[in-house]
């Protein structure tokens, strides 16, 4: 029975921790493109997104990773016979790539603070994808464990999840230069 209460639980934490990660670089997004906003907006909309990015990072994003990982441990330690299986090895590997993800975030945090980073709101939007492909495989891993079948099925859905990532980079660069065509008609006619 604790097997399936630390599984729910895990599952849970997923959906918390991946709520916090995709929100936070959509703030980092705002908060870059508000670096080009004229003053008092530019101080206004900084201060404020640093205040969001640092609570919902350590309420959210933090604690989401911590249940997630607790009870992944005591799903192992419940089960330790799934310790052997090849899938969960390759999951460790992804998984290890989102933490380091999830701590690089926590840096990106105190860089935006300072005003060291230089990062354009497009190069966050594109890191944003990053979080989506790990979910995917990841995800894919468990269900499938050691039977994930790499037929056309798979590499279909890949391909899917890669085409509307592109989309949504593409839709959003249309739309910043649309504005920023906007932006120069008015200043010619004031
Ligand atoms: C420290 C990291 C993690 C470890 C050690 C771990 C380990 C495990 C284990 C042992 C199971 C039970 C498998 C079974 O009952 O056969 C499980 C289930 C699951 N894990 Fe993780 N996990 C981790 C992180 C994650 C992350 C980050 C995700 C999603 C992005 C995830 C998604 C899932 C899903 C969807 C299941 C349910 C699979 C099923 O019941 O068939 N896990 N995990």
């Amino acid at each position: 029975m604790a097997y399936y209460w630390y599984k729910a639980f895990h599952l849970i934490g997923i959906v918390v921790w991946f709520a916090g990660l995709f929100y936070l670089v959509r703030l980092f997004v705002y908060h870059a493109e508000a670096q080009q906003k004229p003053e008092p907006a530019q101080t206004i909309l900084k201060q404020q997104y640093e205040i969001m990015e640092k609570r919902l990072y350590n309420i959210i994003t933090t604690p989401g990773m911590i249940v997630t990982v607790s009870m992944a441990i005591g799903l192992i330690t419940t089960e330790p016979e799934v310790l052997k299986s090849g899938w969960l090895h390759i999951k460790f590997l992804f998984v290890g790539l989102l933490l380091i993800y999830h701590f690089w975030c926590g840096k990106i945090i105190k860089q935006l603070e300072k005003g060291e980073n230089t990062w354009s709101g497009q190069k966050f939007r594109a890191l944003n994808e990053a979080p989506t492909i790990l979910l995917l495989v990841i995800v894919l891993l468990a269900i499938f464990k050691n039977n994930l079948p790499l037929d056309i099925t798979t590499w279909l859905i890949v391909a899917l999840v890669i085409v509307m990532a592109v989309t949504i980079q593409l839709y959003a660069k249309k739309r910043r230069e649309n504005e920023a065509k906007l932006n120069q008609e008015n200043l010619v006619n004031n």
